[in-house]
């Protein structure tokens, strides 16, 4: 069986209003916003409303999105949701905005991934098309960090913020590449190093799992940041070599948004030209599935990348999870 392949028809964003300064935390912990810039790139986060979930940020993504291709939702045949922040277990967040975008015809799920959970539904929302079985598929990279996040744990809230990006896939026509090809990986040793431990069925949420504060983020800050600059460059120069391609003929290169150093010392590892390199984590921080969407969607309204363009994204996270996946752009 010849497999066609997916392209991106159509990419969009949210972001909640409600914006969060350095100096708006330095209010409530024992911070800085000179530490907080210096350390990670940040300079504000957006948060979202009370009330407001990871399926409402992601519906208005999604809406965003058909606008902008002119698609009624009820022509949507798979939706994926990339989180690790669903509104709940179940009904998992694919079936919220199923519903709430009107996209009748379409089956959906949610996907665990972290931060690379993105790049796994892109790759997995691809493979539907590549075979056939599907035209239209949504995927959506969504998170809401700030409810699983403890205010007064500095070490880890000046990190996160919330926010959703979402692209369509359709199979590209002749002639076109889309998505070229991309390599996942995962190794489960580094679950250690950055988990939520309360709350699933090894610890259920009890008055004891919520005085232990383990519904919330915990993490070995100087693991994660070894680990995620030394995996993300790697992939992202196996990616190039298996295509002989080098970072010059990159357009964009698009990577997690975690923390500024890292994505520089990635990229100085790469040898890429800062004008080649998608950074937004100054106004964001690390909104986990949302972040590659999120710049994706900001770089193509600017107009930065164009037809035909190279682009490669790259992501790291808890699991541990890592990926690349090269594309060309076709719109
Ligand atoms: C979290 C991170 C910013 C910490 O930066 P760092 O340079 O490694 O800093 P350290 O953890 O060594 O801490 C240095 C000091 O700053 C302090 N500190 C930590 N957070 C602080 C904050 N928000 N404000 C002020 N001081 C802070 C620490 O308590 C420590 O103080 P000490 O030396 O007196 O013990 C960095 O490790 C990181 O970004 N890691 C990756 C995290 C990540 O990306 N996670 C998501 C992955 S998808």
């Amino acid at each position: 069986m010849s497999l066609r392949h997916a392209k991106i028809t159509a990419v969009s964003h949210y972001v909640p209003e409600r914006r969060v300064s350095n100096k708006d935390l330095e209010k409530i912990i024992d911070t800085s916003d000179q530490w907080i810039f210096e350390r990670t790139g940040i300079r504000e986060r957006r948060v979202a409303e009370k009330g407001q979930a990871t399926s409402d940020l992601a519906t208005i993504a999604a809406k965003r999105l058909c606008e902008k291709r002119g698609l009624d939702p009820a022509e949507l045949d798979l939706i994926i949701v990339a989180t690790v922040t669903p509104d709940m277990f179940f009904p998992s967040s694919a079936c919220l905005v199923q519903t709430k975008i009107g996209a009748k015809k379409a089956w959906g799920f949610d996907l665990s991934g972290a931060c690379s959970g993105f790049l796994y539904a892109l790759a997995t929302g691809a493979q539907f098309v590549a075979t056939g079985s599907h035209e239209k598929v949504l995927i959506i990279g969504a998170d809401v960090m700030t409810s699983i996040i403890d205010f007064k744990d500095r070490a880890t809230c000046v990190l996160f913020g919330d926010g959703a990006g979402a692209v369509l896939l359709e199979p590209a026509e002749d002639g076109e590449c889309g998505i070229i090809d991309f390599i996942l990986r995962s190794d489960g040793t580094g679950g250690q190093y950055l988990y939520m431990p309360g709350g699933g069925s090894l610890n259920p949420s009890s008055q004891e799992t919520v005085e232990k504060k383990m519904h919330y983020v915990h993490q070995d800050g100087r693991a994660v940041f070894k680990f995620a600059v030394r995996g993300m460059a790697d992939i992202s120069q196996e990616i190039l070599a298996k295509h002989r391609l080098s970072t010059r003929d990159l357009k964009l290169y698009i990577p997690h948004q975690a923390n500024l150093r890292i994505i520089k010392a990635a990229v100085e590892k790469m040898d890429l030209d800062d004008s080649q390199v998608a950074v937004n984590i100054d106004r964001y921080a690390n909104t986990t599935a949302g972040t590659i969407p999120i710049c994706l969607s900001e770089a193509a309204e600017s107009k930065q990348i164009t037809k035909n363009d190279y682009i490669l994204m790259a992501s790291f996270g808890a699991g541990f999870t890592w990926g690349s996946l090269l594309a060309r752009w076709e719109i």
